[in-house]
């Protein structure tokens, strides 16, 4: 096949008039840090993921970081998370001095195995954060029903989840704690951005205290007419909070989000078409429960040859890829801390090998999914 002269990228944002015209509506206002646009953000953000409150941040990893403090971690206590996630949320735990206990996950998904959940629930355990892989919901039911027998805190990290559905349930649309993030690969972006979801309103207001230094009130009200400039801090804070330019790129965005979701459905349906039953390559399983998946990511397995022999044939077809992620339990410092734990990871470590994630945006079009495809059918017949 003739190998295409411009690169395929991995991903990159679908930015059109209106997130631009958002963005200088809001440079042109007077106010560009936190204020009535983030503001706006929030309120449509409950409106879509059905979720009481939602506070916008300067990243996830932010808003992970805040949740974390707030179940007031001591020295050993310990939370469980896959260890297919994000650095990040490995970094937050360990940062405020608990524990990550890895519990594998379900190959095919890449999502956490719930029933191997109870097994590691000790008396420390103080939160379940499942990840919402690649935008397939995690199963909500049998986690919640863990953490009620245990009583523990349940932290869904819906980076990848904005527009997944568990059985017709938005994720952090349970009324729980759930954070989501607006970096430029997920499925909308404010440049780089959070979010916090959650029900608890007295936690609501510790956290958006915590958000900015522990100011009680936001500036844009203490700057406004016959406002008052004073304030008090009962708890210091942190400096997390968004900004109305970013939240106006990403209020846009939101208002476009049932369009891109669509489309990067469209083409991880022709992706899981083309690729159907082609040896050498597992593709994504979904789950077998009612739900609507986000398609945040396309992750394949290669299974006949060296991933890094892949990505290196991907890079000569002008295709872009990743990997998300590197297994947390592989990371020298949690290798240090902890020792090795392959043997409890059996799945994990298969896939931690052999995934990568394909090209996928909205502004892909359909003949880009056709080209990878029939190029990743010529390198696997190279094997
Ligand atoms: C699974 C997961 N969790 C958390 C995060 C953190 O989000 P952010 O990059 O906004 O800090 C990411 C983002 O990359 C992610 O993919």
């Amino acid at each position: 096949m003739k190998i295409r002269e411009d690169f395929l990228p991995l991903s990159k944002p679908s930015i059109g008039e209106e997130e631009i015209n958002g963005v200088v509506a809001c440079l042109k206002s007077g106010w560009i840090t936190t204020g009535p646009v983030c503001k706006k953000f929030e309120d449509k953000f409950c409106e879509i993921t059905g979720a009481p409150h939602a506070i916008s941040l300067s990243s996830g990893t932010a808003g992970m970081h805040l949740m974390m403090l707030s179940l007031g971690l001591k020295e050993g206590d310990e939370i469980i998370t896959p260890s297919m996630t994000f650095a990040s949320t490995i970094n937050m735990i360990t940062l405020c001095g608990a524990k990550p206990v890895f519990v594998d996950i379900h190959y095919d998904t890449l999502n956490i195995n719930e029933e191997l959940i109870e097994n590691a629930v000790t008396g420390k355990t103080k939160a379940i954060i499942p990840v919402h892989f690649a935008g397939a919901p995690a199963d909500m039911d049998g986690i919640m029903n863990i953490a009620e027998r245990h009583n523990l805190v349940v932290i869904e990290d819906a980076a990848h989840a904005l527009g997944t559905r568990y059985k017709g349930v938005h994720a952090g649309g349970f009324g729980r704690n759930a954070i989501f993030s607006f970096h430029p690969l997920k499925n909308i972006t404010a440049g780089e951005g959070g979010m916090i979801t959650l029900s608890d309103s007295q936690l609501e207001q510790r956290l958006r205290l915590l958000r900015f230094h522990g100011i009680e009130r936001d500036a844009w009200k203490r700057y406004g007419k016959g406002g008052n400039p004073e304030y008090d801090i009962n708890e210091p804070g942190f400096k997390y909070n968004l900004t109305d330019i970013q939240a106006a790129l990403g209020l846009a965005q939101l208002a476009r989000l049932e369009e891109l979701n669509n489309r990067r459905r469209e083409l991880a349906d022709l992706y899981r078409e083309n690729l159907a039953g082609v040896k050498g390559i597992d593709i994504p399983g979904v789950p077998s429960y009612r739900h609507v998946h986000a398609w945040h990511l396309f992750v394949v397995k290669i299974t006949s040859m060296s991933r890094e022999t892949f990505m290196k044939n991907l890079a000569e077809y002008n295709i872009g890829y990743g990997i998300h992620f590197p297994a947390g339990h592989r990371f020298g410092y949690i290798k240090k801390l902890y020792g090795v734990m392959e043997e409890r990871l059996r799945e994990t470590e298969l896939a931690a090998d052999r995934i990568v994630s394909l090209p996928l945006f909205p502004d892909m079009e359909n003949k880009d999914v056709s080209y990878v495809c029939e190029a990743i059918k010529e390198i696997l017949s190279h094997g």
